[in-house]
């Protein structure tokens, strides 16, 4: 029977990547929720301040079942669903992991792209916050693993991931909870708050 896991995680914390390295290990299928929102034009309309897609989420998680029901009736061993809403469907997944990264990590990450600096100051606010790790819980309780990506490599956080799956180590330590940013004296989280702040208002004022 196939077994099914969720991947979220903030923009940039490594989702699409863990998951390739995971689809050889497993011998998985992948669902990349970015491709299958475009595919099946699931996009509702823009949010131009945030400069992002707003996806219909009952759309969504109604298209995902049924796609699921078909994976269903492969023999494959593992399905993987990867994405920034995979939390949508958690619920219908034996297992689930939220990818956490340090928010400095993850603003340079995004400054790689072509994104605008309030957009990157938003989703560093998001996994300052916590965002994602939130709406899993939302959808599972504490059923999943809230992994400290930061400073790992890519094959890591993937055998990391199989060895949680098959009970080969602790889940104690993915515990979701520990991964806690706004205590973490490295980091300068006003400043983050408030840059975000001061660009709005500059914004509005032009
Ligand atoms: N563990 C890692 N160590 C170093 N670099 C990484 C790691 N994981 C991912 N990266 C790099 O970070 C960038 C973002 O990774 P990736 O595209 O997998 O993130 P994502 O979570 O899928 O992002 P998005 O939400 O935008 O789809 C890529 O350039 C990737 O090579
Ligand atoms: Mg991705």
């Amino acid at each position: 029977m196939v077994r099914i896991l969720a991947i979220s995680g903030t923009p940039a914390v490594g989702k699409t990547s863990v998951a390739a390295a995971l689809k050889e290990l497993l011998k998985a299928e992948v669902i990349s929720l970015t491709e299958f929102v475009k595919s099946r034009s699931l996009v509702d309309s823009w949010d131009k301040q945030k400069d992002t897609g707003i996806v219909d989420e009952d759309r969504l998680r109604e298209a995902l079942l049924k796609e699921i029901g078909s994976f269903k009736e492969k023999s494959i061993p593992w399905l993987i669903i990867e994405g920034l809403l995979a939390d949508v469907v958690a619920d219908a997944c034996d297992y689930a992991v939220v990818l956490r990264l340090h928010p400095r990590v993850v603003k340079a990450r995004l400054e790689q792209r072509d994104y605008s600096e309030s957009k990157i100051a938003e989703n560093v606010q998001s996994e300052v916050l916590g965002t994602c790790t939130y709406h899993m819980q939302e959808a599972r309780g504490n059923d999943f693993y809230d992994i400290d990506t930061t400073g790992k490599t890519i094959s890591d956080i993937a055998h990391l991931i199989t060895d949680l799956v098959d009970g080969r180590v602790d889940r104690k330590a993915v515990t979701p909870g520990l991964v806690d940013w706004i205590s973490d004296p490295d980091f300068d989280l006003i400043g983050t708050f408030q840059d975000n702040t001061k660009k709005r208002e500059k914004k509005i004022r032009s």
